[in-house]
C-alpha cells in the first residue's frame, strides 16, 4: 500500500535560519501519527509544506503517492488541514455554516444538510446545531472546525496542534473524535507539544529536534530508550518516600522491591513508567552533550 506521507531529506531555511536541515519520514495509511516537538521546532513548516502551503527548499515530499511540489493541486483534492477550513460565520449556525460549507464543495442542498446532520452528530454538536456560532465554545469551535474538514472525506487529515488553548476536558472530548476519525480509516499526522496527547492518540510519534528527525516510535520505543523507570514508594496522601531506578528488568524490579521491604518502611509499592517527557530530555540532552 502507498504509505500516506513520504519525506525525504526535506530542507528548508527562513532567511539564515535553517529550519528543517534534513527530515525522513514515511507515515503509513490509517496511522495516527504524531509530530513531537517545542515551539519553534518546525512543526508548521512540516504541515504547510506537506498542505503545498509552502515550497520546500530542497528534498522531496509525497501525499498519497503524489509529489506536493509537482502536482500540488492533486494533494489538495485529497487532505484536510484544520483551521484552513474556510472562515466560519460567526452570524450563521453550525448546521448552516457546514451546509454552506457543502454547497460549496458541490454538495446537492439536500445532500448537503444530510452531511451536515451527519457530521453535527459524529463531532457532538447535535445539540447546539441552531445555536449561532458566535456564542461557541473553544472546544465546540474546535469541533465545528474539525466537522469542517470531513464535509468532504479527507484521506490524510493534518491537524496542527489542535488541542492548543482548550481546557483538559474539551481536549480529552477532542481526543476521543480523533481516535474515531482514524478507525473511520483516515490517515491522521497531528502536530503536538504536549507529549500526553501524542502518548494518548498516536500509533507513532516522532520527534523533531534541531530540524531533523531525533527519534521514531511507539510511546513504548521511546520509553524504553530512557530506560526501565523506577520502583516508588508512597505513602496514603500519594507522597513519595522512596525511589528506586531499575533497568525495567523483572530481575531489577524484584531487587526494588525487596530493597524497599527491607527498610520495613509502609505504603503503596507501585512501578513508575517513564514518561515522554523524560523521553525528550533524554535526547535532547545526549544531543547537546554530543
Ligand atoms: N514565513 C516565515 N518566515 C520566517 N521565519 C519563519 C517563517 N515561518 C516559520 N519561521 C520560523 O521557523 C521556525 C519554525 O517555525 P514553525 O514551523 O512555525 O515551528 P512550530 O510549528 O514547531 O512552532 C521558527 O523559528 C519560526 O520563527
Ligand atoms: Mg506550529
Amino acid at each position: 500500500m502507498t504509505p500516506a506521507i513520504e519525506i525525504r531529506d526535506l530542507r528548508k531555511r527562513f532567511g539564515s535560519h535553517d529550519v528543517l536541515t534534513g527530515v525522513d519520514l514515511t507515515v503509513e495509511s490509517g496511522e495516527i501519527f504524531a509530530l513531537l516537538g517545542p515551539n519553534g521546532a518546525g512543526k508548521t513548516t512540516i504541515v504547510n509544506i506537506l498542505t503545498t502551503l509552502v515550497r520546500p527548499d530542497a528534498g522531496t515530499a509525497r501525499v498519497t503517492g503524489i509529489d506536493v511540489a509537482s502536482d500540488p493541486a492533486a494533494v489538495a483534492q485529497r487532505i484536510a488541514l484544520t483551521g484552513q477550513a474556510a472562515a466560519v460565520d460567526e452570524v450563521l449556525t453550525a448546521r448552516e455554516n457546514l451546509a454552506m460549507f457543502g454547497r460549496l464543495s458541490g454538495l446537492s442542498r439536500r445532500d448537503a444538510h444530510t452531511r451536515a446532520d451527519d457530521l453535527l452528530e459524529r463531532f457532538d454538536l447535535a445539540g447546539a446545531a441552531t445555536r449561532r456560532v458566535g456564542t461557541f465554545s473553544g472546544g465546540m469551535r474546535r469541533r465545528l472546525d474539525l466537522a469542517l474538514s470531513f464535509v468532504v472525506q479527507p484521506v490524510v487529515l493534518f491537524l496542527d496542534e489542535p488541542t492548543t488553548g482548550l481546557d483538559t476536558r474539551s481536549r480529552r472530548e477532542l481526543w476521543q473524535i480523533i481516535a474515531s476519525l482514524a478507525s473511520a480509516g483516515t490517515t491522521v499526522f497531528l502536530t503536538t507539544q504536549y507529549l500526553e496527547e501524542a502518548d494518548q492518540l498516536a500509533d507513532r510519534i516522532a520527534v523533531l529536534h534541531e530540524g531533523r528527525i531525533a527519534a521514531l516510535g511507539t510511546a513504548d520505543d521511546l520509553k524504553a530508550r530512557v530506560g526501565g523507570g523506577s520502583v516508588q514508594l508512597r505513602d496514603a496522601d500519594g507522597a513519595l518516600l522512596r525511589e528506586i531506578p531499575t533497568d525495567g528488568s523483572v530481575t531489577s524490579l524484584r531487587r526494588a522491591v525487596d530493597d524497599i521491604d527491607r527498610e520495613g518502611l509502609a505504603g503503596d509499592v507501585t512501578i513508575a513508567r517513564p514518561t515522554l517527557d523524560d523521553v525528550f530530555l533524554a535526547l535532547t540532552e545526549t544531543k547537546e552533550a554530543a
